[in-house]
């Protein structure tokens, strides 16, 4: 793999409040990593125009809103989030297979394979334990769920998964090698583990199938931004050999 192809492979999380921050961090890391993600907070401070401050410093848009609602409006949030552009939009797979297919049935009617965005699921959050999924009713284990639910997916026509870095092994096994997998609690070997805690290398997580990695702090909080991001592509050409 090159530096070129790792970099594309990194998703840097904008978790910062206003645009101001989004045109500091598109300069710097430009070219430096293949996208960024918008998230809940900044979406709803900033609206559409979060997305396009990156779109304006020529960087790619993973607009991170995990919908889940009735399928006629989880559809047409996404359709919306299609026309702005973005590389990738998401939803809850435990929205149903209805929902997933009904937004995946609106996006493909307006826009070619080409020029739209992959549409990904999210599996079970990784904040989730056994306790979490117990208390909402689920007798079923993490991992069992997350193989359910991207089997389910994969079924209702969607791109991937956004899941834990120790499940890309089982959903690569179920969901075969096209599917996306984008992977957040990912620790470069020199930073710390912040609150992630189940967490893998950037170089061990591409050597078990992640397509992407979400990947925040560790750049954010370095004392030279893009020195950190130049050092984790370098780690995963590493790992790639
Ligand atoms: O700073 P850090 O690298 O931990 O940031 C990871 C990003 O991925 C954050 O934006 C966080 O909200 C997101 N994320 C996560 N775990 C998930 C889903 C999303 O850490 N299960």
């Amino acid at each position: 793999m090159t530096l070129e192809e790792a970099r594309k492979k990194i998703i840097y999380a904008l978790d910062v409040p206003g645009l101001d921050d989004i045109d500091r961090w598109a300069e710097t890391l430009s070219g430096k990593v293949g996208m960024f993600k918008v998230g809940k907070e900044l979406f709803t401070s900033c609206g559409p125009a979060a997305v396009k401050a990156v779109q304006r410093h020529g960087g790619q848009v993973f607009l991170d809103l995990k919908y889940h609602d009735i399928p006629n409006t989880v559809a047409s949030a996404m359709l919306a989030a299609a026309r702005l552009g973005v590389q990738i939009t998401n939803l809850h797979a435990l929205g149903g297979a209805e929902m997933m297919e009904t937004a995946v049935a609106a996006v493909h009617k307006e826009f070619n394979d080409t020029e739209r965005p992959r549409l990904l699921a999210v599996t079970i959050l990784t904040s989730s334990t056994a306790m979490t999924l117990r208390q909402v009713g689920i007798d079923h284990s993490v991992q069992d769920m997350v193989v359910r639910l991207a089997s389910l997916a994969k079924e209702a026509g969607m791109d991937g998964v956004v899941a834990s870095p120790l499940e890309i092994g089982l959903i690569r096994e179920v969901c075969g090698p096209d599917f996306l997998i984008v992977t957040p609690g990912v620790r470069p070997s020199f930073a710390s583990a912040d609150d992630q805690k189940r967490i893998m290398t950037p170089a061990e997580a591409v050597t078990s199938g992640a397509d992407y990695l979400v990947i925040g702090r560790p750049i954010a909080k370095a004392p030279d931004p893009v020195e950190a991001a130049e050092c984790i592509a370098a780690e995963i050409v590493e790992g790639a050999r």
